[in-house]
């Protein structure tokens, strides 16, 4: 191994640079391995610098659908570029632009990437896993919040995933489209063939991917919440209407009472996941610190099965991460984010790290839409391809 490559150790982002993005109408940030803390006060940009590195590692943000949100207001495009390192050796320079009304542009190395599914897939030469504090509606929350937390993790792990859940998608609507003309007497039973087969494959190639991560999703889920909670048993299963064997024929059962109601009632669109922790659903029983623990654990086991299905560790980008845990809990997070490939974590509070912690971390400043970023052993800004500065 050069010397080079064993410097930049696994995949990390090394340097972020964002334009008209969120509040930040220009900044640089500079990351190293490991923990990075973001620091500020209040409403001066920490979550959305979060949202830059993931929009800019994903091409999409995780908090909003609508792109245009992310666009400084009266600015009209945003911009984030950042420097990737990678194992080999080499860096990879990635770009993501967009203007309202136009396309998304997703530069890799200068090469234009036309699909937004290839890059989130590990185009951008790492994954995030991401938590924000909304995320807490995924045990929270309604079966959607969580299907979407687990079509998300595939989706980010194969493209393949993410263009048949959308295709999928699509199918049930035309599927319930038709139902709706039949039931109407607008068009034949008949045509339902069609759409039934389309809407079954697709569905049982998205059952498959599910049904593959559930059982590593639910180890590993069970031993975060042993570290992060306590000796109780967490498990997490999945709740489905119908399995990738049956599905086909599970449609065609429900074909007359679909029929009825106008909207496909089988498939992976109405399946949903149990949480539960000591055998007890924590959707419905669990307390708020408990429906906390869960969300984070479920993202820890989620980082453990993309690292088993990839070869590399994801990043993760942790919002307010520290808030509202006990000392015990900060002790163990802050050493599971130092043992991390890189953590990037923002806190109002840098006492929530102790010395020792804030010693091997490097800490960044947010004020007012600017970062400062704190140099590390490792910072070599002249190899980043950025100059640091103004
Ligand atoms: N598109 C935007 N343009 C300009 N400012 C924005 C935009 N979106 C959010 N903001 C502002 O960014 C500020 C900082 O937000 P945030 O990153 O959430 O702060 P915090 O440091 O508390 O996490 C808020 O005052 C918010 O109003
Ligand atoms: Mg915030």
């Amino acid at each position: 191994m050069t010397e080079f490559s064993s410097d930049l150790g696994p995949p990390h982002i090394r340097a972020l640079r964002l334009v008209n993005f969120r509040n930040y109408r220009e900044a640089m940030a500079y990351f190293g391995p490991g923990l990075n803390i973001a620091v500020g006060e209040n409403a001066q940009g920490k979550t959305n610098l979060l949202e830059a590195i993931s929009f800019a590692i994903s091409g999409s943000s995780t908090r909003t659908s609508t792109d245009s949100e992310v666009v400084l207001w009266n600015a009209d495009f945003a911009r984030v570029e950042g420097r990737v390192a990678r194992p080999e050796g080499d860096e990879r320079k990635i770009a993501v632009g967009y203007a309202p009304g136009q396309k998304k542009r997703i530069k890799v190395d200068d090469a234009p990437e036309k699909s937004l599914a290839n890059y989130a897939a590990g185009g951008a030469g790492v994954r995030a896993i991401t938590f924000f504090p909304d995320d807490l509606r995924i045990v929270k929350g309604a079966p959607s919040d969580r299907r979407e937390f687990l079509d998300a993790l595939l989706s980010a792990l194969r493209p393949t995933y993410a263009n048949t859940v959308g295709e999928y998608a699509k199918a049930v609507q035309q599927r319930n489209h038709l139902l709706r003309r039949i039931r109407d007497g607008y068009s034949s039973g008949k045509t339902l063939e069609t759409w039934d087969r389309k809407v079954s494959d697709l569905g049982k190639i998205v059952l498959e991917g599910r049904e593959r991560a559930m059982p590593h999703l639910d180890r590993h889920f069970a031993l975060s919440m042993r570290d992060l909670y306590g000796p109780e048993k967490a498990a997490v299963t999945y709740s489905g209407t119908a399995t990738p064997d049956d599905y086909s024929e599970a449609l065609r059962t429900a074909q007359s009472a679909d029929i009825e109601r106008g909207t496909t009632s089988v498939g992976p669109h109405r399946d949903d996941l149990k949480l539960a922790l000591g055998g007890v659903d924590l959707n419905v029983y669990g307390s708020q610190g408990q429906q906390r623990l869960a969300t984070l654990g479920l993202k820890f086991a989620a980082r453990e099965y993309a690292r088993g299905e990839v070869g590399e560790d994801p990043i993760l980008l942790m919002d307010d991460v520290m808030s509202e845990l006990d000392e015990r809990r900060r002790e163990y997070l802050a050493e599971y984010f130092l043992d991390s490939s890189q953590a990037i974590v923002s806190t109002t509070n840098l006492e929530y790290f102790g010395a020792e912690t804030l010693g091997r971390s490097r800490v960044l400043r947010i004020s007012d839409g600017r970062i400062t970023s704190g140099a590390t052993a490792r910072e070599d800004g002249g190899a980043t391809g950025f100059r640091r500065g103004a």
